[in-house]
């Protein structure tokens, strides 16, 4: 399966990169970074010191989007730090950052490769996805999915009280992706709050004595903080890797195909994933809606994934 992720790392990013990087069944032709939990300058550097963490200097890294379409950029530092890795100490990468502007390489890409073999990935805010979709509206058939992590219904917001932050971040993007007519597969809140790190598969992490494993134990243990101030979990929701483990595992996850529209106008619910769930709309279905996945199946494929990387 041929993938570009889409991404603002966040470390729940790097946790997305590093299962798809060590997944022999993924082609990674590249990296785009977004600008998203924290400004462009850092996601795609965070992208290369995750590439160079799985020992993937080879991965092609693009810049994409500084920016919304259409609105001044709203960040996530109070979730993911200052640097949006905060956690671990890892070094500045050494690796290049690909001259081509992240747009321009999902067009090219999509127009070299076969018709619906490519597969591209977005965990963060969706605007290089949609400007590639308006520079270039020919892509929309070749794109064989977009497996995104973004909205929410019955779980509402996590950035406002009715939106999710990949979605509120750039609506307008978000609008043009889900009427594109390529199909999607959306990854909301709803699946992404039942893959939670517990204190003991965290520990599974940490125990695996790897770069990769006490990386990711230091990036979670992080990133967990705010969510047990907020929701008092016993943990952090992995959302962005259930992107990946959903084009690994598709069985692992069940969903409805259904109809989804963004709210871009109103203040108040800017960004929400109007989504008809129970079918009381006639419009066209047009996302495979995640709604669950078996939590247990999730983390034993994550944790032999990140196993594979060696000591
Ligand atoms: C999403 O927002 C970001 O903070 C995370 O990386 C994830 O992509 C969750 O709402
Ligand atoms: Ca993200």
């Amino acid at each position: 399966m041929k993938i570009i992720i889409d991404t603002d790392p966040g470390q729940d990013d790097a946790i997305a990169i590093l299962l798809a990087l060590a997944s022999p069944e993924l082609d990674v032709l590249g990296i785009t970074a977004v600008a998203g939990n924290v400004p462009l300058a850092l996601t795609e550097k965070n992208a290369r010191i995750v590439s160079e963490l799985a020992a993937r200097p080879d991965i092609k890294v693009f810049a994409g989007c500084d920016a919304p379409l259409l609105r001044p950029l709203v960040t996530a530092e109070h979730v993911h730090g200052r640097t949006g890795l905060d956690g671990p100490t890892l070094p500045d990468p050494q690796m290049p950052l690909q001259s081509m502007h992240a747009v321009d390489f999902i067009v090219d890409t999509l127009r070299a490769e076969a018709p619906q073999s490519v597969t591209l990935c977005p965990l963060g805010p969706l605007t290089n996805i949609a400007m590639a979709l308006r520079k270039a509206p020919d892509i929309a058939a070749r794109i064989e999915r977009i497996v995104l992590m973004g909205g929410a219904y019955f779980e509402v917001g996590n950035i406002t009280p009715a939106a999710e932050f990949n979605i509120y971040v750039d609506p307008e993007a978000a609008e043009i992706v889900f009427r594109s007519g390529a199909p999607i597969t959306v990854l909301p809140l709803d699946a992404t709050h039942k893959a939670m790190v517990t204190p003991a598969r965290n520990e599974a992490f940490r125990a695996m004595g790897t770069r990769v494993g006490q990386a990711v134990a230091e990036m979670t243990d992080f990133y967990e903080r705010f969510d047990r101030e907020k929701y008092g979990a016993d943990g952090a929701p992995l959302h962005d890797p259930t992107v990946i483990a959903w084009c690994l595992r598709p069985d692992l996850f069940s969903g409805r195909e259904i109809n989804v529209e963004i709210e871009t106008r109103s203040e108040l619910t800017r960004g929400m994933t109007v989504a008809d769930w129970w079918g009381v709309t006639d419009r066209s279905r047009n996302a495979l809606f995640i709604g669950d996945l078996d939590a247990e199946g999730f983390f034993d494929l994550l944790t032999e994934r990140l196993g594979r990387y060696a000591a």
